[in-house]
């Protein structure tokens, strides 16, 4: 099950570093170094089971921008799933996008009209003041632009989690099967006394479902922004031991407040266990995780 997703926006805008920093592994410092991109570049990211996500990374200079709309116009936005489009917050020439991001959104209407639409206001880590804001204003713009066509739209950066909450969420839509995994995850946490089960990805860690929020009478202070600060933290921690020639393999914490055990679930998946029980041992946990693994290949 092959699911075409397209990552188009002008030259610069960031696809590339955005797409380098999930799939690649690669850290947000290096992307400066990242040349254009030329016509379209194809990554498969194989998911769960059979699921793959085929990325079109779409270079967004003119002249590949007018080729995409004119002779290559059925190729690139037919059997599209979902059409991620990426605007720069401060871009120098907002009407020359637009015009060609309406262009964009005829084409999907024609060939995809199915398609889920994701916009992305991006290098918000630029923005001097009031980020939300800015942030607003943008959304307002965008939906008047996109005129009947429904759109989520995202504010993000590559130097912080709103990356990972925008990608997460975006790969959640292509899950088939996100809420009977949630259900499973919801089970396997309340087995192992865990306040949460997380599922991420294997290579991009983004989250591919998690357990149903804890709802103890005591109230566990968790951060609304825990999953993609987990999916960014990670990443960062997977690309020091690969500088180190090491491999990421898994992951024990034993704090005062709380027991965190991250390891591999299925060929594609890793989980993470939050437990907040002191009296649960990790070596415990790693056992039943060990034993769910049939359950979720
Ligand atoms: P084309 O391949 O020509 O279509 O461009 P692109 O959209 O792929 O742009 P690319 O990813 O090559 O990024 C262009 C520049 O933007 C690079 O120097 C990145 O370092 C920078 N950049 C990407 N994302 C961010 C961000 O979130 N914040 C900031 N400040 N810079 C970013």
């Amino acid at each position: 099950m092959k699911k075409k997703v397209l990552l188009m926006g002008a030259s610069g805008s960031g696809k590339t570093s955005m797409r380098s920093l999930i799939f690649s592994n690669n850290p947000a410092s290096l992307t400066s170094r990242l040349g254009a991109t030329i016509d379209v570049e194809q990554n498969h990211v194989r998911f769960l089971g059979d699921l793959i996500l085929n990325l079109w990374d779409c270079g967004g200079q003119d002249s590949f921008m007018d080729s995409y709309l004119s002779t290559q116009r059925s190729t690139i936005f037919q059997h599209v799933w979902v059409l991620i489009y990426v605007f720069e917050v401060g871009a120098r020439d907002a009407a020359k996008d637009a015009e060609y991001y309406r262009d964009c959104l005829d084409a999907l209407q024609k060939y995809s009209p199915d398609a889920a639409v994701f916009l992305l206001v991006h290098k918000m880590d630029l923005v001097v003041g009031e980020k939300s804001a800015v942030l607003e204003r943008r959304t307002r713009e965008l939906q008047a632009e996109s005129g009947s066509v429904a759109v989520t739209v995202f504010g993000t950066s590559i130097y912080d989690e709103t990356l990972y909450k925008a990608w997460s969420h975006i790969v959640h839509t292509i899950i088939p099967n996100a809420a009977v995994l949630s259900k499973h995850l919801t089970t396997f946490a309340r087995a192992c006394s865990a306040t949460e089960a997380i599922l991420f990805e294997r290579t991009t860690f983004l989250v591919i479902a998690t357990s149903s929020s804890p709802d103890g009478p005591d109230g566990f202070d968790l951060s609304a922004a825990r999953y993609e600060r987990t999916s960014e933290l990670i990443k960062a921690l997977k690309h020091s031991c690969t500088r180190m020639r090491e491999e990421f393999h898994a992951l024990e914490m034993e704090l005062p407040e709380f027991t965190a055990v991250l390891d591999g679930m299925t060929k594609n998946t890793y989980v993470l266990l939050i437990v907040h029980d002191p009296t649960i041992e990790t070596a415990a946990l790693k056992i039943n995780i060990r034993l769910a693994r049939p359950k979720f290949e």
